[in-house]
């Protein structure tokens, strides 16, 4: 995989937002957003390591929606991570592997790999692991330094925030591939073991001066197509979502512990397990028809990861309407989908995104 070297000149024009006010408290201005974790969060990351089509979505149908180009985002349109960007006054993010020596820092970067876990091992080889995004995050501090200086880089890491969306590959990967895991190691020991993980990422972000931290749960892993095909008749896996539902409860009580533990460690947790079983128990309700089936792929549910026709196989079938569609392939969800998680938290109500929405983590101010 190659770095490419990066020279940055920050906040260099003046006409740039983030400087021009100075107010770091006022709709999010000058607040920087940090994006890290897997596919739910890949910007084109993968378009720039050695990994091959499975980890990629830098082909048609992807991006059709919005971007009318693939840009390797995992979704016909847009992703979470750049509704939160419109919503905080940002512009898109780009990926870190993508930036060029003396570009411009606009205001955040994307660390996030299709594929990536917070263990080692998951997809190794394929994607640019939770571990090596945080050496990635240290490596962007030096350049941050080197062309603002100790103070200005010191400042954009600590008042930034933090997008986070990892873990479900972790438990992907054993569901699809390797069943037969969970006989040698309980669901509990093995959460144990994601999140512990998670945690030490955490801490190690905190210790380069990230403060404000926001985390998406993981979804209803069980009702993506794909996981949903493996079942006998077709029903949500209940392993699954049991997977998701233990990490969420640990990663909502980690996350109480660093907050105690860290001086100035803020967090917000988005609860995309009810949130995203909603939408796919009650898709009219949402303004969806259908929940079950994906978009774009091939087989039963769509949930053979055909889609683009670049894995594999040539033949997939892909739908009309993307918008009437939960999950644009056999695992992420459609632009809309995505449109209706990032306004829930950007200023959904407590039930969904605690202890603070989104909205309010940007404009907090440190003492
Ligand atoms: C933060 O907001 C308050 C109230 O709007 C304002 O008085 C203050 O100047 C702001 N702080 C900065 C650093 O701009
Ligand atoms: C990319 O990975 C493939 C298979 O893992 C390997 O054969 C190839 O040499 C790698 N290419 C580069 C440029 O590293
Ligand atoms: C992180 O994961 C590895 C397996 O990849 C495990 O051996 C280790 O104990 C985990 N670390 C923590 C702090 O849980
Ligand atoms: C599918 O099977 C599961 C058990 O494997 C059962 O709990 C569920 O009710 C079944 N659903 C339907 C729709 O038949
Ligand atoms: C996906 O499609 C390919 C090619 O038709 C087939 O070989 C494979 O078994 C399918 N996989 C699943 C999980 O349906
Ligand atoms: C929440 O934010 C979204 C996106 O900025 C906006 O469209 C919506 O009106 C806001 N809702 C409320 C209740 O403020």
């Amino acid at each position: 995989m190659s770095t490419p070297t990066l020279h940055i000149i920050l906040f260099a024009s003046l006409a740039s937002p983030l400087v021009s006010t100075g107010c770091a408290n006022q709709s999010g201005k000058g607040v920087a957003l940090f994006i890290f974790g897997n596919s739910l969060n890949d910007a084109g990351t993968n378009n720039y390591i050695n990994t091959t089509a499975d980890f990629r979505a830098n082909f048609p149908p992807y991006g059709e929606t919005f971007f009318h180009r693939p840009t390797g985002r995992f979704s016909d349109g847009r992703l979470i991570a750049d509704f939160i960007a419109e919503y905080a006054k940002l512009p898109l993010i780009p990926p870190y592997l993508q930036m060029k020596d003396g570009e411009e820092f606009i205001g955040g970067v994307n660390f996030a790999s299709g594929g990536a876990g917070a263990l080692v091992d998951t997809y190794k080889g394929f994607v640019v692991d939770f571990k090596m995004q945080l050496k990635q995050l240290k490596q962007l501090k030096k350049k941050l330094r080197k062309e603002e200086g100790k103070e200005q880089a010191k400042r954009i890491i600590k008042e930034g925030v933090y997008l986070i969306s990892i873990g479900s590959n972790d438990y992907l990967m054993p569901l699809v591939y390797n069943p037969a895991l969970f006989r040698s190691i309980s669901m509990e020991d093995y959460v144990g073991m994601v999140i512990g993980n998670i945690t030490t990422v955490l801490k190690g972000m905190y210790k380069v001066g990230g403060r404000k931290f926001a985390l998406i749960g993981i979804g209803s892993l069980g009702c993506a197509p794909r996981v949903r095909s493996l079942t006998r008749n077709g029903s949500c896996s209940g392993e699954a979502n049991k997977l998701a539902k233990l990490h969420n409860v640990a990663l909502t009580s980690v996350l109480a512990k660093l907050e105690k533990r860290l001086q100035g460690f803020e967090y917000s947790f988005f609860d995309f397990y009810t949130s995203g079983s909603k939408r796919i128990q009650y898709p009219s309700k949402y303004g969806f028809k259908e929940a079950e089936n994906a978009c774009c792929g091939s087989g039963p549910y769509r949930a053979n990861t055909t889609c683009g026709g670049k894995r594999g196989e040539k033949e997939y079938s892909l739908c009309r309407h993307p918008e009437k569609y939960v999950f644009f392939d056999a695992f992420h969800p459609s632009d809309r989908a995505n449109l209706q998680s990032a306004q829930l938290m950007w200023n959904g109500s407590l039930s969904v995104i605690r202890p603070h929405n989104l909205e309010a983590l940007f404009k907090y101010e440190h003492i």
